[in-house]
């Protein structure tokens, strides 16, 4: 079905493409028996799927990653498409418009994609009143992806992570520091020894509610060097968060087909980042001798991809490119791929 709508899709600008989709998914669903017919097309179930990751169970190992949903709205959409888990966000405290269009480009050819939103959302409440009503009807696995204002300086950025942190804390299942995208100006400076062990400190000592605490997981840039995945690996021991999720887009152009949009600002997603994303899952999980959590993201757009990723250390994996160029019928086939082979 998707092979059919794709060349619509790909004649469109990419954002118009995405709020055309995401849009009819939501009306299709809306419709009596929508998303039944939906999860008898895509959703793929074996008990083989199932996993156990930081306190929390999946249904399936592969999830949505971040940007797709920035403000949870299509939660239950992508649960009738056959995600076991949903990242929704980058949430910010205040609600912005993120950069000037066009801010959102495909590399046919590279299979890949270059966006440089900027943090376009609806702000944080706006997020979690739809979560708090979403809840009451479904049971996937719910992440949220915060991040900072862009007007809030790097000094101050720990005020917004915990603004971000309490208020979504009932209506999400685990967190996502995210302290990676290239796109909004200093952010990557966070992921430095000093600010990074304050963010997740400040989060860590908030980290319980009733007795319940919440997964809180780092989000990381895949350009950093190995000395700074060491860094990585300490300052997740030190703080005694649950994970890493890696990676997020990079601002590498290496061996790009499609060299006038590789011109683009932003950060790069898709095929190309495939290999770079698993070496660094490789070598965050032998340096930590397995003791580390990681979601493993990065130009999955086959089965074999996801299963190099698993096989380099990842516990979960999530889609968003590969979701966009090969359709939803991938999650479909890379469950069957894991369950037919474990
Ligand atoms: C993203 N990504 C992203 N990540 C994040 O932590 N917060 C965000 O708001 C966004 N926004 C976003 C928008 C767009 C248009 C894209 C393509 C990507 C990064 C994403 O979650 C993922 O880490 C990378 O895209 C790498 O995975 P894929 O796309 O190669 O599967």
């Amino acid at each position: 079905m998707y092979k059919l709508v794709k060349p619509i899709l790909f004649s469109l600008d990419p954002e118009e493409a995405h709020h055309l989709v995401s849009g009819g998914l939501r009306s299709f669903c809306k419709v009596w028996g929508g998303k039944r017919v939906l999860k008898s097309i895509y959703a793929y179930e074996h008990p083989k799927l199932a996993r156990n990751v930081f306190g929390l169970t999946f249904k399936n190992p592969i999830g949505l990653a971040a940007g797709f949903d920035k403000n949870a709205a299509f939660v239950e959409e992508m649960d009738a498409l056959g995600f076991g888990f949903v990242e929704i966000g980058t949430v910010t405290p205040k609600p912005q418009p993120g950069n000037e269009r066009p801010r959102l480009f495909r590399l046919v050819n590279d299979k890949a994609l270059i966006n440089r939103m900027g943090f376009n959302n609806q702000g944080v409440d706006v997020a979690a009143n739809r979560l708090r009503h979403l809840k009451k009807h479904t049971s996937i696995v719910v992440g949220g992806n915060i991040g900072k204002n862009k007007t809030t300086t790097n000094e101050d950025a720990v005020k917004d992570y915990i603004v971000c942190f309490d208020t979504l804390f009932d209506v999400v299942d685990y967190f996502v520091v995210n302290v990676s995208s290239p796109n909004t100006p200093g952010l990557r400076a966070l992921q430095d020894k000093e600010p990074l062990m304050r963010i997740l400190n400040a989060l860590q000592q908030r980290n319980q509610k009733e007795g319940i605490s919440r997964p809180i997981l780092l989000k990381i840039a895949p350009d950093l060097t190995d000395g700074q995945l060491d860094d990585i690996i300490a300052i997740v021991q030190e703080t005694g968060i649950a994970g890493i999720v890696a990676t997020n887009t990079t601002v590498g152009r290496e061996g790009l087909k499609d060299v006038r949009k590789a011109s683009e600002a932003g950060g790069l997603s898709g095929v190309p980042l495939t290999k770079r994303s698993t070496d660094i899952i490789r070598y965050l999980s032998t340096h930590s001798n397995q003791t580390i959590p990681i979601i493993g993201v990065g130009g999955i757009h086959k089965p074999e991809d996801a299963l190099e990723k698993l096989d380099a250390g990842a516990a979960l994996i999530q889609l968003y490119t590969g979701f966009i160029y090969e359709g939803p019928a991938l999650i479909k086939q890379i469950g069957k791929k894991i369950a037919h082979r474990s």
